[in-house]
């Protein structure tokens, strides 16, 4: 089947859909920038907690990419992380964030995803055997987490606040490191965007992720909206510094949103509940 072709409805589908895959980065992943690779068409390694991990092809292509995956694959792996074999995919993809996309989102990113070239990239190395052992381990795990599926508006809250809670709970994907986690490997619920001493990867050992709650002290109350606002569009924050570590690759992202967007997470932001780090065991 042929997608994209010409029907105004599947052109504004695609734009949404290159919107949404820039905010949450997909290419930057999926893409082996460092050895010229073409955008999407995967193979960038990256070290995880289960390894080296080699991205998949995304592009159309049939035999290398997902060109034969039907919108319901599509859905099942991002939303439940789960191959068209029924193998789990590890969550150095961030599926467990993807999980909160609405329907109509991941229908755009798969428009998208389909009007791009199909690459041919044969040999990427995929995931190894130690990949294997942990996709197994996953399996339970991932049974294990409730997940809530869909993103519901909170009708109680406005809508620029829901905009804000959306997109930090799924492309955005800030728990994955903000947030620590349990000893089962979920994230905290009780220490939601508090900070943590490493992130879903358990490494880099020794890199701190910062308490962004309203936290006054150990969190980033003393910020305003506008200093939020910055950080996400340049990296630079309100004492002067700059951001670094794996929030760089994070604001390449953010900073791709639409200002209204961005406003949104810091919103929101300013909305999540105080939490101290000094209460961390
Ligand atoms: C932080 C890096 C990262 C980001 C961001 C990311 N992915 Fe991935 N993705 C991965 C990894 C790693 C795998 C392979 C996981 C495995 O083999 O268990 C993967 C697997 C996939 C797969 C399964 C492909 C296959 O052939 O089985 C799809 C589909 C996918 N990602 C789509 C996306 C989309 C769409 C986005 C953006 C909304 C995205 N990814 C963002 C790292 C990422
Ligand atoms: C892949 C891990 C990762 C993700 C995902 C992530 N961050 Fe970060 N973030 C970091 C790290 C690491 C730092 C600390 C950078 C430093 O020390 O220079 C940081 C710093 C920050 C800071 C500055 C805090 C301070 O006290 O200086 C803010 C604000 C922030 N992140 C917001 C966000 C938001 C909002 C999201 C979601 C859109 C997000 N982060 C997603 C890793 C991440």
């Amino acid at each position: 089947m042929v997608l994209g072709a010409g029907s105004p409805s599947s052109a504004e589908a695609v734009a949404r859909g290159a919107y949404l895959a820039a905010a949450a980065g997909c290419g930057g992943c999926h893409t082996d920038s460092e050895r010229g690779g073409q955008a999407y068409a995967g193979g960038r390694r990256l070290a995880t907690a289960f390894g080296i991990i080699a991205t998949p092809n995304l592009t159309p292509d049939r035999a290398t990419g997902i060109g034969r995956w039907s919108g319901a694959d599509f859905i099942r792996a991002m939303r439940w992380g789960i191959a068209p074999d029924d193998t789990h995919y590890v969550p150095a993809f961030p599926f467990p964030f993807y999980n909160r996309l609405t329907d109509r989102d991941l229908a755009d990113l798969k428009a998208f995803l389909d009007s791009l070239p199909a690459v041919s990239r044969p040999g990427i190395e995929g995931a190894g055997s130690t990949a294997l052992l942990a996709r197994a381990q996953v399996a339970v795990a991932v049974a294990a987490t409730p997940s809530p599926g869909a993103w519901q508006d909170d009708p109680a809250k406005d809508p620029v606040w829901n905009r804000g809670a959306y997109l930090v709970a799924s492309l955005g994907r800030c728990g994955e490191c903000h947030t620590p986690r349990t000893l089962l490997g979920a994230p905290d619920p009780h220490r939601f965007l508090a900070g943590a001493p490493a992130g879903s990867d358990g490494k880099p050992a020794g890199k701190k992720f910062p308490n962004i709650t309203s936290d006054r002290k150990s969190g980033i109350g003393n910020w305003s909206e506008d200093d939020i606002l910055g950080v996400l569009t340049t990296g630079d924050t309100p004492t002067f510094d700059e951001v670094g570590g794996s929030m760089v690759e994070i604001v390449k992202n953010t900073a791709r949103l639409s200002e209204p967007d961005r406003r949104a997470i810091a919103v929101y932001l300013k909305s999540v509940p105080a939490i101290s780090s000094a209460e961390q065991k």
